[in-house]
Parts: C-alpha cells; structure tokens; sequence
C-alpha cells in the first residue's frame, strides 16, 4: 500500500479503526473520518505513533457537503485518493410493528445515502486521476434477518449499488467489492442477540487483510464481487438472479397465475432469510439465537 492514499469512514472505532491502523502498517497514507471526532483522533494518534500518515476527519457522511470534505481533505493532504473503505454504518434491532420511519430513515441515510454521497465524491476524483477501488461494507443481514428490516434493506442496498458501480467504473479502472464481516464490537456489543452468536475472539483485525487485498493491485481483475470474512471463514456471497425455468405467455392473468404457481413455479420457491437458506446442520444450532 506503500504511497496510496485512503480513506476509511466510521474508523474511529471496531472493524473501521482496524481497517485504517492496518492500512497505515501496509505504508497507505490514511484518512480516519468518524463522525465522533474524540475516536477519529485518538485513531489518529494511535496510527501517528506507529509512524503512519495520517488525517482525522470528523464529518458525517450522511450529509453530502461534508463527505465530498472528506475526500477533498485526502486530496489536499496526500496529493490524491487511491482508495475508499465506505465502512461508517448504523444498526438497530426492531420488529415491524415497533420501528419508527425516524429510525429506519437515520439508518438508510448513513448506510445507503452516505455510501453513495462518499463513493461519488471518491469517484470524481479517482476517474480524473484513471483509477482506484473501493470497498463498501455491505452485511449478510442484507440476505434478510429478523427484527433487522431496515438495516438489512440498507445493507441489501450497498451490495446492490456496489454491483452497479462496477459495471459503470470497470473502464475507469476503478474496482468497486463488498464486505460482509463479522467481528466483536461496539454494534455487536449493543446487540444481545448479536453479542450471542459473535464471539469476542472475533477480532475486527481478522477482517482487516480482506479488505486491504481488495484495494491492492494483488486482486487485480476482481471487481462486483460480495465476499464474507468471519475471521475464519472466507466465502464469496452468491447474487440474486434470474432463475429457470422462466415461463412465458403473452399476458399473465390471475388464472394463468394461479396455475403457473401450482403447476410449476411452486415447486422453485426459494428459502428467504439468512436463517432459512443456511446449511440443516448449522440452521438447528443456530436457531435458539436466529429466533430469539
Ligand atoms: N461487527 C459486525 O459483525 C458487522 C457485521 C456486518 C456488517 N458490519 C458493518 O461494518 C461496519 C462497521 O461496523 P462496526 O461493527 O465496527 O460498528 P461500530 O459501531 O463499532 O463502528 C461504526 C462507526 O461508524 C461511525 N459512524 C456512524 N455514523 C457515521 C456518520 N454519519 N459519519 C461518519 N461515521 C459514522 C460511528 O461513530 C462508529 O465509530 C458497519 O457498516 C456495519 O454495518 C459489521
């Protein structure tokens, strides 16, 4: 990572700190932003102090002026930005009929608006200068997960958004993948459901090298990919597509429906929800915590 520039928002603390000391240590020069300035500079100071270049930033990437200031505050002090890490993020637990749209609205917009408003701003800059690669920290809540509509959705979003980006920014040269961790902190913490299944050896420094790959010219090529890190297990995440058989007439009616569903597509219904689509074994070990 040696002369790269990056910036990591929501590295004040967890697996965005982990992220960006690493970083550093790889010999990137890196941007902290966290919109709790008192973590984004005592991650600053830590990485200081390990002889890294660095820069704290304490906007919020969900308002649009100040996450294009912390890709400009890259750009001024280190001459560019070669790479973006969207990793700030919110989460809540809530079952339908007890969330609130206030809630469900601070969560899209940092999740989803501020990814998007980071990536443009990174985005203008990186085509000028002819490429770049981001990592957006998607969640394998997006594949659905009770009492987590609206994360999930916003997280669903970032893997959705991190797919498009790549087919529009492949001939920028700049690759655009996603995250899905998992590690023990802060908004594992505040989950009692969450600190259940996470262990606290899950450190995010697990995650770490992932991400610091994607960047690297080393994962040349790879690009529109969703690949979950556990620490210890490493997998690509499958997309959503279209799936045969796929059956035509020239108008669907409900008739026609009903007997498509009960002839044939019935018999192709997918299992929804992370928990549902997980491997027997590992469904009945887990469900006293899916459910609970
Ligand atoms: N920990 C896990 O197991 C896990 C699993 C899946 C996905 N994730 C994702 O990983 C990312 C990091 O999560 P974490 O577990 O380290 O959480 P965390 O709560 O420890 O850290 C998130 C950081 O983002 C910052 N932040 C929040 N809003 C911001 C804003 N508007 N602008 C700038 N910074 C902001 C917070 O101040 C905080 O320091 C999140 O996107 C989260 O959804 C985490």
């Amino acid at each position: 990572m040696d002369g790269k520039a990056i910036v990591v928002t929501g590295a004040g603390r967890g697996l965005g700190e982990a992220f960006a000391v690493h970083l550093a240590q790889a010999g990137a020069a890196v941007v902290v932003n966290d919109i709790d300035g008192d973590q984004a500079d005592r991650v600053a100071r830590r990485i200081r102090r390990g002889g890294g270049a660095v820069s704290a930033s304490a906007h919020s990437v969900a308002d649009p002026e100040q996450a294009a200031a912390i890709v400009e505050q890259c750009v001024a002090e280190f001459g560019a930005i070669d790479g973006l890490v969207n990793n700030a993020g919110l989460n809540y637990e809530a079952l339908p009929w007890e969330d609130t749209p206030a809630r469900a609205r601070e969560v899209v917009e940092v999740n989803v608006l501020g990814v998007i408003y980071t990536g443009l701003a990174a985005i203008s800059r990186m085509r000028a200068a002819g490429g770049g690669a981001i990592v957006n920290i998607s969640s394998g809540a997006s594949l659905g997960q009770r009492t987590l509509g609206a994360y999930a959705a916003s997280k669903g979003a970032v893997s959705s958004l991190t797919c498009s980006w790549a087919l529009d920014l492949e001939e920028c040269g700049i690759r655009v993948n996603a995250v899905c961790p998992k590690a023990y902190t802060r908004m594992v913490r505040s989950s009692e459901r969450a600190s259940r299944h996470t262990s606290p050896d899950r450190l995010p420094e697990l995650v770490a090298p992932l991400v610091h790959f994607l960047l690297d010219e080393r994962s040349a090529g790879i690009t529109g990919q969703v690949v979950r890190c556990t620490g210890s297990e490493l997998h690509i995440v499958g997309q959503p597509y279209f799936k045969a058989p796929i059956l035509h007439r020239p108008v669907w009616d409900v008739d026609s429906l009903t007997t498509a569903f009960a002839e044939v597509l019935g018999g192709h219904l997918e299992p929804y929800g992370l928990e549902k689509r997980l491997p027997p074994r590992l469904r009945k070990w887990l469900a006293p915590v899916l459910t609970a």
